[in-house]
């Protein structure tokens, strides 16, 4: 059954119109199915959900909010993926005005609840009756792998950074254990078996009861961390900056997790960096290196990459394995830095360098240590001033021809005098919608984002340090003239808007999802080629139910599945538990962020 035919996802469909609906709804021939709700079980003997009397240690066996993330491994690290493989999700954030029944819960069970909504899952799945399809099946002794990292998860710190005093708490006076991940948005799975998350917007948990720290003064303002969190402060102190000045500078990292060690505690690399980390994607150079592509996801914030000082162990048996869990450890980071080479080619195009900032013993960056630039990196690249994007999401190389893919997803202060436009930023207006049919108007700033092509020119390619780039997307109304579909016709391609997750199927398609669409219909998914005479062609495969961002695309399973994420349905402004906008999955009468797999229907 589990024989590789494959291709299906790779074949031609007419793409779905956007829509108002509060459903998924996928391409002619095609359907989806949910494989995993918040609050379904993930650990054996989990406690059932019910939605009316929720607890932290219910939710700490539960599968948690708001799925991003998606990442599908073979149950055998190594060997091609069979009848049962584990899926690893991260569950980002909470939005609480839709998880309670107001009145049944004190704001402390609301706090305590939502933090152990957050962290990651990892759960064994299993090939449904229909190719392409997969279904959740009961955790017990026969799933071992099956796991749930929560707030109270223990996450090693490892890296040149690990036991900075900056990193101490009275907690943890070592500075290398941290409890929980938060705001873990995008990721990617190794070569070596591992998945990578980013922590994203870990600034929003922090609150203060007093003066904040002045040592901190320009860190803080850099990550946008103000003291005005979710009040966790009344639940667990950490949360008080006043009371832990440093529990936030442990977060804002790349966090690895191996799902085939399910006692092995996840760690968090600080030779990544530290920002706001949409996530994380790893390409082997021809010479040998991990080479790991990174944005941070903020207006006018950077793309970075890390070369790896060792080589890939090629042993899949445990000894390789383990090597290769050292390679985040040291190595060189880098941040890009884009030059244009002008307008007159009718094309969003130049070249660019990446720029040194540390090696694992070496600091670039004048008056500035290791330690500091690891930890305080957006303060670090400020120095070398890179090319301030319109906020970078998930930089992924693609596997079939090595060029890496940008989704900067958009930036309404482009334009502005403090973030001038440039060529590989170049729009200071778009054109958007409120509803579908709605007139296009204009707003200023860059509203429906780019895609960004980057291939690697040097020498050593991935492990180099020189690329020529070009915007292959202007997101937008095709009927928008600042639009530009890699060249192709278009009036024969889908509007997109805000992209946000990418993703490649075998034969090297790009597929993108995206976030906050503002031509008046829903988020989706859409695929669009890279190569021949089709690239830029640009088609929706799905949308995702009513206020939903859709996340995590994965083809996988010889292109006959595709994963997703339906994060936060319902998130509109004024929708709570009594009066939300979204039912989906329609499986109750409140939503249920879940992860789905599409496939053929035949
Ligand atoms: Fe959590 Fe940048 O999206
Ligand atoms: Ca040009
Ligand atoms: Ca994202
Ligand atoms: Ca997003």
């Amino acid at each position: 059954r589990a024989a590789a035919k494959g291709g299906d996802l790779t074949r031609s469909f007419t793409a779905v119109r956007p829509n108002k609906r509060d459903a998924v709804t996928t391409a002619a021939g095609h359907t989806s199915s949910v494989v995993v709700r918040w609050g379904d079980p993930v650990v054996p003997g989990a406690v059932a959900f019910d939605a009316a009397a929720q607890t932290p240690a219910a939710a700490r066996t539960q599968f948690g909010y708001n799925c991003d993330y998606v990442g599908v491994l073979p149950l055998v690290p190594g060997k091609p993926l069979g009848d049962d493989a584990l899926l690893v999700v991260n569950h980002e954030y909470t939005d609480e005005n839709l998880m309670f029944p107001a009145e049944t819960y004190t704001d402390d069970e609301i706090k305590a609840v939502a933090i152990a909504n957050h962290g990651m899952s990892v759960l064994q799945i299993r090939r449904g009756a229909a190719p392409g399809s997969w279904k959740r099946i009961t955790p017990s002794s026969k799933t071992p792998k099956n796991r749930r990292i929560h707030a109270g998860t223990g996450f090693r710190l490892d890296g040149p950074a690990a036991g900075d005093e900056r990193l101490r708490t009275a907690a943890d006076p070592t500075g290398t254990l941290v409890r929980g991940t938060f705001g873990n948005c995008a990721g990617g799975m190794t070569p070596w078996g591992t998945v990578l998350s980013g922590e994203e917007n870990f600034n929003g948990y922090f609150d203060k009861s007093g003066e904040l720290d002045p040592r901190y003064t320009a860190e803080y303002a850099r990550y946008g961390i103000a003291g005005s969190g979710k009040g966790w402060r009344s639940v667990d102190p950490r949360f008080d900056l006043t009371v832990e000045p440093h529990e936030p500078h442990r977060f804002g990292w790349i966090v690895e997790v191996d799902p085939h060690a399910p006692k092995m505690g996840p760690r968090k690399h600080t030779m990544l960096g530290r920002f706001k980390h949409e996530g994380a994607n790893v390409i082997v150079s021809a010479n040998g290196h991990a080479v790991v592509y990174m944005g941070d996801d903020e207006r006018g914030d950077y793309l970075y990459k890390f070369v790896s000082a060792a080589k890939v162990d090629k042993r899949t048996n445990l000894a390789g394995r383990n090597a290769n869990k050292e390679l985040l450890t040291a190595g060189t980071l880098y941040v890009a830095k884009l030059t244009g080479d002008g307008s007159d080619d009718g094309q969003y195009d130049g070249t660019g360098r990446w720029l040194k900032l540390c090696t694992d013993t070496t600091s670039f960056v004048p008056g500035m240590s290791v330690a500091d630039v690891l930890i305080f990196t957006r303060l670090a690249a400020d120095k070398l001033a890179p090319t301030k994007m319109d906020r970078p999401e998930d930089v992924e190389p693609n596997p079939v021809n090595g060029r890496i893919y940008a989704a900067l997803t958009n930036n309404s202060d482009r334009g502005k005098s403090t973030m001038p436009v440039d060529e590989a930023n170049p729009l200071a207006s778009s054109m958007v919608r409120t509803a579908p049919g709605a007139p296009l108007t204009s707003a200023s700033g860059n509203r429906n984002g780019y895609v960004l092509e980057i291939a690697e020119t040097g020498r050593l390619g991935h492990a180099d340090r020189y690329f020529a780039w070009n915007l292959m997307l202007v997101c937008g109304d095709p009927a928008a003239a600042e639009t530009w579909f890699g060249g192709f016709d278009k009036s024969q391609v889908s509007p997109i808007s805000c992209p946000d997750n990418v993703s490649f199927d075998s034969a090297g398609n790009l597929w993108i999802s995206t976030d906050g669409n503002v031509l008046g219909s829903n988020d989706g998914i859409f695929r669009v080629p890279v190569e021949g005479a089709r690239r830029g062609q640009v088609l929706q495969f799905l949308t995702v139910p009513l206020g939903a961002e859709a996340c995590g695309p994965l083809v996988t399973d010889s292109d006959r599945s595709l994963f997703f994420a339906v994060q936060h349905p319902g998130e509109i402004t004024g929708a709570t538990f009594e009066k939300q906008s979204s039912t989906w999955p329609h499986t109750d009468d409140f939503p249920r962020p879940s992860v789905c797999v599409a496939y053929v229907d035949r």
